[in-house]
């Protein structure tokens, strides 16, 4: 086999076979192929797409290029979540708690926020001693003793993923279907889950900026997942503004534990009910998602959702207390206010770009080695609907550089579109897709 073959190959249109497929990431990962084949190949299925066949085979040679994790130890059925990636979207450190709190086994691997997207990971680590590197043993020792642990990926899994990712992030090859789909379901195949529940994000924020193309996404990483035999549900949710209203590591761990209290933003709050009665349901804890939702406000509203997260905090070596007392947290020393010049109502805002404004800042990271200010981010007191008035507070910027700050002040104001009439909002949940259908809200 020549890679120069299954470059021209996929350039012409024509399907590739499952060999040609493992040859590629194999030798990818391997350091056989080159990154110029690999981008030109990486193009070529940008323009003319994979099958579903193709895209199955490619996430299972992603899966396969590294360790496969046996949780066949942990009692249950492991049930995982993965968002697409967003602005402000720290679901992951709410949704766990809550459906470890149902009495469902949460083992989860989680990954670090790339360009203007957060990750899960850098958030727990704004937790004073919270140990995201548990090794095997005790990971799983901890499920089984707490109903949840929560690691970063081991570094031998999805290796195929991590380089193939780098190289599109440089090549704009990110935004496409089965690229996007094989670096997700990969991920969640190799981490062992039985059961998957996908946030798939819509809007200015997210990879998929129209509902279409991120049914598509949706539609084709179910139909991996079912057709590799694990239960996958997505739910399509907005991303056309930040998730609640805090944007960077230490502000979204301090508003994901208000959530968990009863005192968090009501959107951040809906969606991560939805995203854990879909798993209690998809792990067929639950005959209804009605009963599995029922359950979820239950643990919320009893606290038995933030004890959860208190002993998670406390079996990883974090310090509860800064969970007890969030006025703890250190966040970053100047705070500057942002004001528009103009008043009416928000029709748009450019979550893309508020995402950026928080990375300069240093909540994300521009490339993989950048390293990250856990205590800088954004509050957003305005989102798409709200009226401003004269001289209202519209964003905090919390940042520990002048400079920086300028930058992300010009960036923040730029990203509201202000008009005269009042402006509904978008609905939260934007569709639901299983293996046999397709709910539009
Ligand atoms: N998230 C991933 O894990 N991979 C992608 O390709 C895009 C979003």
């Amino acid at each position: 086999m020549r890679m120069y073959d299954i470059i021209q190959k996929k350039r012409d249109g024509y399907e590739l076979s499952d060999d040609e497929i493992k040859y590629v990431v194999d030798g990818y990962t391997k350091g056989n192929i080159p990154d110029y084949q690999m981008s030109a190949f990486l193009m070529a299925i940008y323009f003319m797409k994979m099958n579903s066949s193709e895209t199955t085979c490619l996430t299972m040679a992603m899966a396969s290029s590294g360790d496969i994790l046996d949780l066949s130890c942990i009692e249950g059925v492991k049930v995982d979540k993965h968002s697409s990636g967003g602005v402000g979207d720290k679901t992951t450190l709410i949704v766990a708690p809550l459906v470890a709190a149902c009495g469902l086994p949460v083992a989860k691997m989680s990954g670090r926020g790339l360009g203007h997207t957060g990750g899960t990971i850098d958030k727990l680590e704004s937790i004073p001693g919270f140990n995201v590197k548990l090794d095997f043993d005790k990971f799983i020792e901890n499920v089984n003793k707490y109903k949840i642990a929560l690691v970063s990926q081991t570094a031998n899994m999805t290796p195929a993923d991590k380089k193939i990712y780098a190289l599109r992030d440089v090549t704009a090859t990110i935004d496409n279907i089965s690229l996007i789909a094989s670096s997700i379901m990969g991920k969640k195949i190799a981490a062992g889950a039985d059961a998957i529940v996908l946030d798939v994000k819509v809007g200015s924020g997210a990879f998929m900026k129209n509902l279409d193309d991120a049914i598509c996404l949706a539609n084709e990483m179910v139909q991996i997942g079912t057709r590799l035999g694990r239960n996958t549900i997505a739910v399509l949710s907005d991303m056309d503004q930040p998730l609640g209203v805090s944007v960077g590591n230490t502000l979204e761990v301090i508003e994901a534990i208000e959530t968990l209290k009863g005192k968090g933003p009501k959107d951040l709050e809906s969606l991560c009910i939805e995203l854990a009665a879909y798993m209690v349901f998809a792990a067929k804890m639950k005959s209804t998602v009605a009963d599995a939702r029922n359950l979820v406000v239950q643990k919320l509203e009893n606290g038995e959702g933030l004890q959860k997260l208190k002993e998670l905090v406390s079996a990883q070596g974090g310090d509860v207390s800064f969970v007890e007392n969030p006025e703890k947290f250190e966040i970053a020393n100047i705070k500057k206010e942002v004001r528009l010049d103009n008043i009416g109502y928000v029709h748009k805002m450019d979550t893309e770009a508020i995402g950026k404004a928080a990375m300069i800042l240093g909540a994300g990271r521009e490339t993989k080695d950048s390293i990250i200010d856990l205590s800088v981010g954004l509050m957003i007191h305005k989102k798409t609907g709200n009226l401003i008035l004269r001289d209202e507070l519209v964003v905090t910027i919390y940042g520990n550089d002048d400079e920086k700050i300028k930058k992300a002040e010009e960036i923040i104001k730029n990203a509201y579109t202000i008009g005269n009439v009042e402006k509904y909002k978008e609905k939260l949940i934007k569709a639901i897709v299983t293996k046999t259908e397709v709910l539009r809200y």
